[in-house]
């Protein structure tokens, strides 16, 4: 959602920002823009299109100190005059977030101005420049007190050789290198860079120069804020031969699997001690991340019989939710600092439940709420499509919920060679021919199945725009059927045994509408019944309360080879950011 970077120290500025910028592309990617000092003034590029668009002009830009930005656009559409960074008088910066009062405050603060972009960032950088004493800290501090909203923002001022940040709600860390100092969205962007960072706290400002970070609360009293290991490393964000990077993500699904499973052990205590007396949980997220609760719910109401529910993030934090001291919530997140989420944490917490993170970010805003935080070892997951973080979620849910009740889940320890030969094997060309041709593509299942219909819907939807929903298989003949004809597909997924027969029903329902239909699934008799009849796409055997890892993958893989024959860009789906940071 917007990612912002900055270098000040000794080395070329422009291309710093530049190469940080594509590393942060994945947070917003409708424009971009550079500001670098140049003989203490401060020269901008910035233009609609994504980063590399940049390319060329940015060679002009000479200096050692910059910031730059790529935008997923909220106020004001993409375009050259609404990217960042914006300016006003001294002062250029770029913003992450959303300003809610932007209209109240130029109304009071610039009644009869013409402003130049429709973004409601203009008015901080307007402000800046107005309440602007020859202290460029304290007009920061003083026009943060004024915003509502969330900002992460980077500022520079004509003449300073240095950047001044502030944080509200939105993320930024510092990251400290050897030929200079850094501030970005976040870690990944650093990897290579910075061995160490600091994470900016809500209200914290920031003075970086070339050879030192202070930190500042908002009554501008210098505080201390540690520094802490950067564990992004830079051949993680390596496309390692691959087109895409959901491609490679696809194939770390298995190493996700195995790295999470390997540290929850350190966790297990803890957890063990915060569940203790908790008598309801609730799993909330965002997208792919409350599709893993839709899982989590089941697993914690199957195993250890406690009620469940899956809570979407975003509707949970505003509708007067019952939680109290009983209740666990577990906030599911990749990044750990979508808004919703943060917000569900937040509120959970106010009032009394027992909140646990699920997240692949160890410094987010989320980890720094929840009283236990277990871990996601996905590593930097770069596609705006969830993939690995999803598989890495199901094994962190279903280890939780074994905790719970003291189950065995031994099995998971079989699943990552699973998980690699679904991922090798699995033959998804012919049925990607399919769904790239169709009008629509249904997802169906039942239990488990059902879940990762859901993420399988999304998942399609998301990188080919292709119309898809995912639903109950039982549930099809109670309206959804009145859509099927020979221009829809329904992808049927049965992997529990016990429930097959009764998926098939939903086979025969679509086939007697002359629709189209294919079959996922590791239920051996299924697909004796099922072949010649139509396409099945067999996936390996294990138990069916493991197998959403296993067809996870085969549906992730169908929605990939999907967007690759309808010549989308998978990484990077229009409209969409990877880290959803405002509400
Ligand atoms: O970082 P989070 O897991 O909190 O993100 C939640 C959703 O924004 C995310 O899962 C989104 O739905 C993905 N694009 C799905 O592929």
């Amino acid at each position: 959602m917007c990612g912002i970077v900055g270098f000040t120290g000794t080395k070329d500025a422009a291309q710093t920002v530049y190469e940080g910028l594509k590393r942060l592309e994945y947070r917003g990617y409708d424009s971009a823009g550079v500001a670098v000092m140049s003989g203490g003034e401060i020269n901008v590029v910035k233009k609609r299109g994504r980063v590399s668009g940049l390319g060329g002009e940015i060679l002009g830009l000479h200096g050692n100190t910059g910031i730059g930005h790529t935008r997923w656009a909220t106020h004001g559409e993409p375009s050259d005059i609404n990217a960042h960074p914006h300016s006003s008088g001294r002062f250029t910066l770029v913003h992450n977030g959303i300003i809610e009062n932007f209209a109240e405050l130029k109304e009071k603060f610039f009644p009869n101005t013409a402003f130049v972009s429709q973004t409601d960032s203009e008015i901080i950088v307007r402000l800046i420049d107005k309440f602007f004493d020859g202290n460029a800290l304290a007009a920061v501090a003083k026009v943060s007190a004024l915003l509502k909203g969330s900002y992460a923002l980077a500022v520079m001022c004509t003449g300073f050789e240095g950047i001044i940040v502030v944080k509200y709600k939105s993320p930024a860390v510092v990251g400290y290198g050897t030929d200079g100092n850094y501030i970005a969205s976040d870690c990944p962007a650093l990897a290579g860079l910075c061995k160490e960072i600091s994470v900016l706290e809500d209200g914290d400002l920031a003075v970086i120069t070339p050879s030192e970070v202070k930190f500042y609360g908002g009554d501008l009293k210098e505080i201390r804020r540690v520094k802490k290991r950067n564990h992004a490393i830079s051949a993680a964000l390596d496309l390692c031969g691959c087109p895409y990077y959901m491609l490679k993500e696809i194939r770390e699904n298995a190493a996700a699997v195995k790295a999470t499973v390997k540290a929850f052990s350190s966790v297990k205590k803890n957890l063990k001690a915060a569940l203790v007396g908790v008598n309801r949980v609730i799993i909330t997220g965002c997208g792919t991340a409350y599709n893993s609760g839709l899982i989590a719910k089941r697993y914690i109401e199957s195993f250890a019989h406690i009620p469940a529910e899956a809570e979407i993030a975003g509707e949970f934090r505003y509708k007067n939710p019952v939680v109290g001291s009983g209740t666990a919530v577990i906030a599911v997140s990749q990044s750990g600092e979508t808004a919703d989420t943060v917000g569900a944490a937040e509120l959970s917490k106010s009032l009394g439940a027992k909140v646990i993170a699920v997240t692949n970010a160890p410094y987010s805003a989320l980890t720094r709420i929840a009283d236990v935080v277990v871990p996601v070892e996905a590593g930097p997951e770069i596609c705006v499509a969830a993939t690995k973080s999803y598989t890495g979620q199901i094994a962190a849910l279903y280890l939780t919920a074994c905790l719970i009740c003291g189950r065995d889940s031994s099995e998971i320890n079989s699943l990552p060679e699973l998980i690699n030969s679904t991922v090798e094997h699995t033959d998804i060309n012919s049925l990607a021919q399919i769904c790239a041709s169709a009008n629509g593509v249904y997802f169906l299942g039942r239990d488990l199945d059902y879940a990762v219909a859901v993420e399988g819907s999304l998942k399609l939807k998301e990188i080919t725009y292709i119309q898809s929903e995912g639903y109950p298989a039982g549930e099809l003949k109670h309206g959804t059927l009145a859509l099927i004809g020979e221009d829809k597909v329904a992808v049927v997924l049965i992997t529990d045994k016990e429930l097959a027969a009764k998926s098939e029903n939903a086979v025969e329902q679509v086939l007697s509408r002359h629709g189209k239909v294919a079959v996922i699934t590791n239920v051996a008799e299924c697909a004796e019944r099922l072949s010649g009849r139509v396409p099945v796409i067999p996936i390996p055997a294990c138990s069916a309360e493991l197998s959403p890892l296993l067809s996870a993958a085969a549906v992730q893989l169908l929605a990939y080879r999907t967007a690759i024959i309808l010549k989308r860009d998978p990484d990077k789906p229009r409209n969409l950011a990877k880290s959803v940071t405002v509400e």
